[in-house]
């Protein structure tokens, strides 16, 4: 079940969210604690208009709530509400209100017990989830808040050792959690919060209309397919739309989830534990997972950079499709024949799939780069120069100028890897960004008349030839572009 938060101060705020998200949601959960006062709201009335079941819970501090005052008040607000029918009472563990316990229990309606801890995921989370789950007709809940790839691995081990229990609810908080509210059916837990967009009921929270329509999560189950991408950052990435979209239309029975890994083994042992069939992988990893790949498709050899990897049987197979993705725009926008020399701006693993690509139709590639130890490297490995990223004297030099940095993208969408140069008359400016769609690259290059290239092409090709490495199916249509 989805379940909407509602975390707004008057009820007819929250009525009002509710209405907007009704389509996509199974379930509320009424945070009182965020009401100006609960008291002098009629709870029957309430609980009729809302027309679906609800949790009725009331947070203090600690638990990440905004209720401060004492337990005795705590506990007449929670009495009184409790007694009109909402389908589920939220109490923390170590909340002692017996006579709540007892009428909810009476009236065939069901306690949550919960935990929540925002500072870490605790070493001792399967006996808390023991303890949560120790007494009969409650329903174990903990919301724990992981802060790295390692985190996140010892949240997930947990699923397995506590499968015994039915009634659950495990979540992870936070992007390195969003996972586990996204698979939570598969994982085994009864429901997944969600908030409005406009206010977040806890970090890491999606928008309901994403957990319906984009991931759809309630159809997920112990045979859904499970696919993603790995980077960090990773939040901005437009490919789980591409993916999501793709595996609707082709009615593939799959998911495509955005990982933040900041630790690939971490990830790795997360993947096997998922069952991850596949992954796409994104700044800064892409030449990294290399070194843990068991087969190589041969364009990995004259690439050196990875960003898509099938996992099959426990091995690792990886592909680049990032070079094909290059290519395509610029060859159906530009006459390459007219482009003598190339400048590539960064060294990382997109810029290695660019140089690749750009050598493959047989043009002359220089890296500008802010490290030198990289860029020599990687130029000493494509056959390419190396120049500094400052010596922007040099750049009226070349007739097509790749942005392959990370620099410019959202939300730093005031920068510009080169600040101050000023792009020539005719001269092709191909920016890899997607997100703005229009980077001040392009923006400062298209001002001065050049011809300019943004990233989302290439993004939808490459996108489409791993859609096809991962499921094996054709990409159903070109219509998909208009998803974005
Ligand atoms: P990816 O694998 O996706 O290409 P990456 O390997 O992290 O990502 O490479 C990022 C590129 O962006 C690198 O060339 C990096 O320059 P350095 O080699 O000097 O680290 C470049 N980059 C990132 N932030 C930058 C910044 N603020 N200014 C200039 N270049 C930057």
């Amino acid at each position: 079940m989805i379940c909407l938060t509602l975390m707004e101060s008057s009820i007819e705020a929250n009525l009002e969210v509710l209405e907007n998200n009704r389509p996509y949601i199974d379930m509320v959960e009424l945070r009182l604690d965020m009401l100006i006062d609960p008291l002098m709201i009629p709870p029957d009335t309430v609980k009729l208009k809302f027309g679906i079941p609800a949790i009725i819970s009331f947070r203090k501090k600690v638990d990440g709530g905004k209720y401060e005052g004492n337990e005795d008040q705590r506990r007449l607000v929670l009495y009184t509400w409790s007694k009109y029918g909402f389908d589920f009472v939220d109490l923390e563990l170590g909340t002692f209100f017996p006579e709540i316990e007892k009428s909810v229990l009476e009236s065939g309606k069901k306690i949550i017990r919960s935990y929540h801890n925002f500072d870490m995921v605790p070493d001792n989370l399967e006996d808390i989830i023991r303890e949560l789950s120790s007494r009969p007709g409650e329903i174990a809940k903990v919301a724990v808040y992981p802060y790295t790839s390692k985190d996140a691995l010892k949240l997930f081990e947990v699923y397995d050792k506590v499968k015994d229990i039915k009634d659950k609810i495990i979540l992870g908080m936070g992007e390195f959690g969003l996972p586990s509210r996204i698979l939570y059916k598969k994982l085994g837990s009864m429901l997944s919060f969600c908030s409005s967009q406009e206010k977040s009921g806890a970090p890491g929270h999606i928008s309901p209309l994403d957990m319906k329509n984009l991931y759809r999560v309630d159809k997920i189950n112990s045979l859904t397919a499970v696919y993603g991408i790995i980077g960090n950052p990773v939040m901005h990435s437009k490919s789980p739309q591409l993916h999501n979209t793709a595996y609707e239309k082709a009615r593939i029975d799959a998911v495509y989830i955005p990982f933040i890994v900041d630790n690939i083994d971490c990830f790795l042992k997360l993947a096997k534990l998922l069952v991850i069939d596949g992954f796409s992988v994104t700044v800064p990893h892409k030449v990294d997972i290399m070194d843990y790949l068991d087969e190589k498709s041969p364009e990995l050899d004259t690439i050196l950079s990875c960003n898509t990897v099938v996992l099959k049987g426990g091995l690792l197979k990886g592909f680049n499709t990032d070079s094909a993705g290059f290519l395509k725009p610029l060859l159906s926008l530009v006459d390459v024949s007219k482009i003598n020399n190339c400048a590539v701006i960064g060294a990382g693993g997109a810029a290695r799939a660019v140089i690749s690509a750009l050598k493959s139709i047989g043009k002359d590639v220089s890296i500008f780069n802010r490290s030198e130890l990289r860029a020599v490297k990687l130029a000493a490995e494509t056959g390419s120069r190396y120049y500094p990223v400052t010596r922007l004297d040099l750049l009226d030099g070349y007739d097509l100028i790749v942005q392959t940095t990370t620099v410019g993208m959202a939300p730093n969408e005031a920068e510009t890897p080169v600040q101050g140069y000023k792009f020539r008359r005719g001269q092709i400016a191909y920016d890899i960004i997607y997100t703005p769609l229009k980077t001040k690259f392009l923006k400062d290059a298209e001002s001065e008349g050049a011809v300019i290239i943004g990233g989302m092409e290439m993004l939808t090709t490459q996108g489409k030839e791993q859609f096809e490495i991962f499921t094996n199916r054709p990409f159903p249509s070109e219509e998909q572009k208009e998803n974005f």
